[in-house]
C-alpha cells in the first residue's frame, strides 16, 4: 500500500498517487497535475521522469543489478544465447526448445537480402558511416516489406517484422563492411549460429566454410546478450517516442539507431578506443589525461566512465572484463591498449574526482578493446551495439503500443520573447 504524495502551490494543496513497482521503487503520479493546477514539471534529460511503466527490463544501479525479464545478467551470459535472451526479452519468458525452434527458423532463413538492397549497399559513397547505412537500410525494409507496416503490437505480424529486423541486420551491417573492403558480399548460411554467420559474412571465405574460432563466437553472442536491453536509455525512449505515434517498427527501430549513435550514447565505445590509441600514440601520462578529465575548461572525458543509472558498478563491465582477457588470450594478442585501459581504470578509480562522482567504467570501456581483437573496425563498434539492442528496442515499442499509449508529447516552460511586432526588412 502505497502513501499518495502532495504538492502545494499558490495556496493550493493536491493529492497525488504514487505507485510501487515490483523492485518497490515508488513513483508519483503527476498524470493530473496540469490539468489541476495549470503547472507543469520541469525535468531537461528526464533523470526524474519515468515515461511508463514496463515488465521488461530491471536495473538498480545503486547495486549493479541487471535483469531481463527478471533473470539476471550474469546467469543469462553464462547459460543464454543471444536469440534465447532476445526472444526472452521480446515476449517475457524463457522459450520452450519447440518455441526456441520457431523463434530461430525465419531469422535464419531470412537472412539474405534483396538484390536491390545489396545493390544500395554497396552504391553509398566511399566513407559512409556505417550506422548511417544501417539506419537507412532498416527504413528501405520497410519499403520492401509493406504488408509488415501496419501496426500490430502482437500476433504474426509483429513477429515477422522483428524477425526479419534481427535476420537482416546482421547481413546488411556485413555486407557494408565487405563492399568498404572490396570484397564480395557472403551469402548468409542458416546452418551457422546467429553470432556465427554474422563473424563468417564478416571475415569468411565462402558462405559454406567457417573458421571462426569458437571463443570468438562465443564472446560475439555474449557481447550481444549485454546489450539486448537497457530500460528506458536514449535510443529505446527514442524507439518508443517515435512509435507513440504509431509509425511502424522498421522506422521506430531506424531512428533508435540515430540515437544510439551519439558519443555518449553508443557511439562510447568507438570513443574509447579513439581515447586508448590517441594515449598510446602521443605517449600522455595517464594522470595528465585524467587531469584534463577532471578540468570542467576541458572538453575531454574520459570515454567509458560514469552511467545515468549505475552508481556502484556496470554488470556489464564486470563481465566484458573477464572476456576480453580470454579472448585475447585465444587469439594470441596482446594489446597494449588493453594494459592502458586497465591502468586507466585503476588511476580513475582511486582518484577523489571519479569516486565522490560514482564514475565507474560502464559497458563501453572494455567491448571496444573485446571488438578490435575480433577485428571489428571501430567505425562498426556501435552497429554490433545496434544489432545487439535491436530485441530491447522491438520489445519496448511492443509494449508502449500494448499499453495503448498516448502519442509522445512533452511540454516546455517557454523563456522567449513576449509579443512583438514584425518590422520590415528595411527598417531593421
Ligand atoms: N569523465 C569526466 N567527468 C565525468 C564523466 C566522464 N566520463 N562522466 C560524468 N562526469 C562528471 C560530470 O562532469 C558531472 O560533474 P559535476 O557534477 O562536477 O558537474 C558529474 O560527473 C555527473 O555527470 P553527468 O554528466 O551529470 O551525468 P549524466 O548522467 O548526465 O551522464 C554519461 C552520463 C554516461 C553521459 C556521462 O557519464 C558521460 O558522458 N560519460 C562518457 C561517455 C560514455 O562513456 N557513455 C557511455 C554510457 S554507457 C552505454 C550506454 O548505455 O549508452
Amino acid at each position: 500500500m502505497s502513501e499518495n504524495a502532495f504538492i502545494e502551490y499558490d495556496g493550493k494543496k493536491l493529492e497525488l498517487e504514487t505507485m510501487i513497482g515490483s523492485e518497490n521503487e515508488v513513483g508519483v503520479d503527476i498524470t493530473q497535475l496540469r490539468a489541476k493546477t495549470g503547472m507543469i514539471t520541469l525535468d531537461p534529460g528526464y533523470g526524474n521522469t519515468g515515461s511508463c511503466t514496463s515488465d521488461i527490463t530491471y536495473i538498480d544501479g545503486n547495486k549493479g543489478i541487471l535483469r531481463y525479464r527478471g533473470y539476471s545478467i550474469e546467469e543469462l551470459a553464462e547459460k543464454s544465447t543471444f536469440l534465447e535472451s532476445a526472444f526472452l526479452t521480446l515476449y517475457g519468458h524463457l522459450p520452450s526448445q519447440a518455441e526456441l525452434d520457431a523463434f530461430e527458423a525465419p531469422i535464419s532463413a531470412d537472412a539474405d537480402l534483396p538484390q536491390s538492397m545489396k545493390d544500395q549497399i554497396v552504391a553509398f559513397p566511399e566513407g559512409a558511416p556505417p550506422m548511417a547505412v544501417l539506419s537507412a537500410m532498416l527504413n528501405t525494409l520497410a519499403c520492401h516489406e509493406t504488408d509488415l507496416l501496419t501496426i500490430p503490437h502482437d500476433g504474426a505480424e509483429f513477429d515477422r517484422a522483428a524477425g526479419k529486423i534481427m535476420a537482416k541486420s546482421t547481413t546488411i551491417a556485413a555486407a557494408h563492411y565487405r563492399a568498404t573492403q572490396g570484397l564480395p558480399f557472403i551469402a548468409p548460411n542458416p546452418k551457422l549460429s546467429y553470432s556465427g554467420n554474422f563473424l563468417n559474412m564478416m571475415f569468411g571465405q565462402s558462405a559454406d566454410t567457417y573458421e571462426i574460432l569458437p571463443e570468438v563466437e562465443a564472446a560475439i553472442d555474449l557481447f550481444f546478450i549485454l546489450h539486448a536491453d537497457h530500460e528506458q536509455n536514449c535510443s529505446t525512449s527514442t524507439v518508443r517516442m517515435v512509435g507513440s505515434s504509431r509509425a511502424n517498427l522498421f522506422s521506430s527501430v531506424s531512428a533508435g539507431v540515430g540515437a544510439l549513435w551519439g558519443p555518449l550514447h553508443g557511439g562510447a565505445n568507438a570513443a574509447v578506443i579513439d581515447m586508448l590509441e590517441n594515449i598510446h600514440t602521443n605517449g600522455i601520462k595517464l594522470s595528465d589525461y585524467v587531469d584534463a578529465a577532471k578540468d570542467k575548461n576541458n572538453d575531454t572525458k574520459l570515454m567509458g566512465f560514469g552511467h545515468r543509472v549505475y552508481k556502484s558498478f556496470d554488470p556489464r563491465a564486470k563481465i566484458l572484463k573477464t572476456q576480453v582477457d580470454s579472448v585475447l588470450a585465444a587469439l594470441n594478442i596482446d594489446d597494449p591498449l588493453l594494459d592502458i585501459a586497465k591502468e586507466l581504470e585503476q588511476v580513475a578509480l582511486n582518484d577523489e574526482y571519479f569516486v565522490s562522482r560514482n564514475l565507474y567504467p560502464n559497458v563501453d570501456f572494455y567491448s571496444g578493446i573485446l571488438l578490435s581483437a575480433i577485428g571489428i573496425p571501430v567505425s562498426m563498434f556501435t552497429v554490433l551495439f545496434a544489432i545487439g539492442r535491436a530485441p530491447g528496442w522491438m520489445a519496448n515499442w511492443r509494449e508502449m503500443l500494448s499499453h495503448n499509449q498516448r502519442i509522445c508529447r512533452p511540454r516546455q516552460v517557454y523563456t522567449g520573447a513576449n509579443l512583438r511586432s514584425y518590422v520590415p526588412v528595411s527598417e531593421r
